[in-house]
């Protein structure tokens, strides 16, 4: 087993290891077979069997054959991040507005090291070849954020930086950076800006209060920053518009957009002195109780122990619950209110904080403990993208599996449903379902269960804007009748439809809500109508759906408290 490097005595090694396999992980964009694993970590084949089971268990990862991927429960550690930091919560929707105005993206990111880190992004990309993602740190030599944030740096962050730079000429501990070979270096081996040029960018940045990316990143891609600064006058992140060179230089992009951007940062800058503000009241107001509390942690630990033996690595499982104590309204925490949320012993709680601080998750400032940038390496980037049919699929695997049916998600297009995810095990259709395939929605128990969620005169308007098809003799095609079905699935909160899309076959569905309450999609079982009476259907089948949407919705929670996910 390879030595902890430096590490303090105190330093949990279980919970180093469990750090470095999710790093792996994500480096590799979410996934790994077990034995590439036990290579680029350099751990015994039972360590990453104990800690891969481990993670599991927690629900970070999840296990197929020989593949482990990252999965969203993880985001559960960058959202306490970003809960923490505040500046999400508070910019992201109107960045999400600017980006809506300009037709452009725009991204907020703050100092990580001698490099940057995106927290959040509205992506407005037509013309690049690649966009980057919440939690993607870049060098900060070659973004406009980065000459910014590097104005404020001391002799020893710039002398952090020249060391960084000699011992990673490629940017190779930037994983999102692509090969540094834009048009402002000359061939494939450039080594990016050398001091002098990136000195002169900064002081420049000082001076102005705003930095350009002219293409040092990738090629193309151009970049307007300014500084967000919180009531202290420190910088708290860096705006960015970001465009493309067929739609703009980098001083046309200046020109065009600066007056814009720093409207929009001043007022920014006042939205986030006031969430200070309130934040300090609401101090002075008796503490309430943590938002987090340890639902049954010892409990949960003790059942894992039971049922993994061994194969449960509870220090790693402790270690990592660690970081889920910090969140909005608990920015710097000292150790009591740490082991308190977590319900740990301060003991553990010390040794865990230690491990993470010396590992750069974690820093601490006299009694106050604080989570860092570097806690998005943990999963953020791959999994903030990923779309809603594969947070779904191995609950639709599961579902059917527990039922023996097909399960499918689909989402409302016009007047059809179309499948986004599918898992089918015998073929009850006449016709051939796949990721894609349309329906009239009027006739599906997956449209219905969508329209019913619709406002009143949104679902009357729809159905006046239908000529509903007789697909079997018993699909419903008069406009009062559907009406008074879609309304009683409303109340339900499921829809069933026997042989109205096609004879012999029935299937129940229920409605997937994100976390405004909003209906997303639907998810379904389909069966043949003789395996089960309705009365079985209703009574066997939907506690198991409702089940599975559950576990989705869970997910979606999780993966959408700061990100956007995709729905398809
Ligand atoms: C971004 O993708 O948001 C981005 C990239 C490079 C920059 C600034 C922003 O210099």
């Amino acid at each position: 087993m390879p030595p902890i490097e430096n590490a303090p005595p105190e330093a949990v090694a279980p919970l180093t290891r469990g750090l470095m396999l999710l790093r792996r992980l994500t480096d590799a964009d979410g996934v790994l077979s077990l034995s590439e694993l036990e290579r680029t970590t350099g751990l015994a084949r039972s360590t990453v069997d104990r800690i891969t089971g481990t993670l599991a268990r927690m629900g970070y990862v999840r296990l197929d054959g020989r593949d482990v991927f990252l999965a969203p429960r993880l985001m559960e550690l960058g959202n306490a991040y970003l809960g923490a930091l505040g500046i999400p919560g508070v910019l992201g929707g109107p960045a999400d507005a600017l980006a809506d105005e300009l037709d452009e993206s725009v991204s907020l990111a703050v100092a990580d090291g001698d490099g940057i880190r995106f927290v959040h992004q509205a992506t407005r990309r037509r013309a690049m070849s690649l966009s980057f993602r919440i939690g993607d740190p870049l060098p900060a030599e070659r973004t406009a954020p980065g000459a910014l944030f590097a104005a404020d740096w001391t002799a020893a962050e710039w002398e952090h930086w020249r060391a960084r730079r000699a011992a990673d000429p490629h940017d190779t501990g930037f994983p999102a950076a692509p090969a540094d070979t834009g048009p402002h270096h000359d061939g494939p081996h450039h080594e990016g800006p050398d001091e002098a040029e990136f000195a002169a960018r900064v002081a420049r940045a000082a001076e102005r209060g705003w930095a350009l990316d002219d293409q040092f990143i990738e090629p193309g891609l151009v970049a307007l920053a300014l500084p967000v600064r919180d009531a202290d006058g420190a910088v708290a992140c860096v705006a960015s518009v970001v465009s493309h060179t067929s739609r703009h230089s980098a001083d046309s992009l200046r020109e065009a957009l600066l007056p814009r951007l720093r409207a929009a940062t001043t007022a920014w800058e006042e939205l986030l002195a006031r969430e200070a503000r309130e934040t300090r009241e609401r101090r002075r107001t008796p503490e309430a109780p943590p938002t987090h509390p340890a639902v049954g942690l010892a409990d949960w630990t003790h059942a894992s122990k039971q049922e993994l033996g061994r194969g449960f690595v509870e220090s790693l499982a402790r270690g990592l619950t660690v970081l889920t104590a910090f969140g909005e309204g608990r920015a710097a925490l000292p150790l009591s209110a740490v082991a308190e949320a977590t319900g740990l012993a301060r003991a553990t709680a010390r040794r865990a904080l230690i491990t993470l601080e010396h590992l750069g998750y974690v820093t601490v400032e006299g009694r106050l403990f604080r989570l860092t940038p570097r806690v998005l390496a943990l999963g953020f980037p791959c999994l903030s993208r990923l779309p809603l049919p594969q947070i779904a699929a191995p609950h639709l695997a599961e579902l059917s599996r527990r039922v023996h049916d097909s399960a499918s998600l689909a989402v409302l297009a016009g007047h059809d449903v179309r499948y986004t995810a599918r898992v089918a095990t015998r073929r009850i259709m006449s016709v051939h379902i796949t990721v894609g395939t349309r329906f009239p929605a009027h006739a599906t128990s997956l449209g219905r269960v969508m329209l019913a969620d619709l406002p009143p005169e949104s679902r009357a308007a729809w159905l006046a804007d239908i000529e509903p098809r007789a697909l079997t003799p018993h699909t419903v095609t008069s406009g009062p009748e559907l009406a008074a079905v879609l309304e009683r699935v409303r109340e339900q909160g499921y829809a069933l439809v026997d042989e109205e899309l096609e004879q012999g076959l029935r299937s129940i569905a229920a409605p997937v809500r994100d976390r405004t309450g909003a209906v997303v999609a639907a998810v379904n079982v389909a069966m043949h109508s003789s395996r089960r009476t309705v009365e079985e259907c209703v009574g066997e089948v939907l506690p198991e759906l409702r089940a599975a949407v559950a576990r989705i919705e869970d997910d979606l929670r999780t993966a959408g408290r700061f990100a956007r996910v995709p729905e398809v």
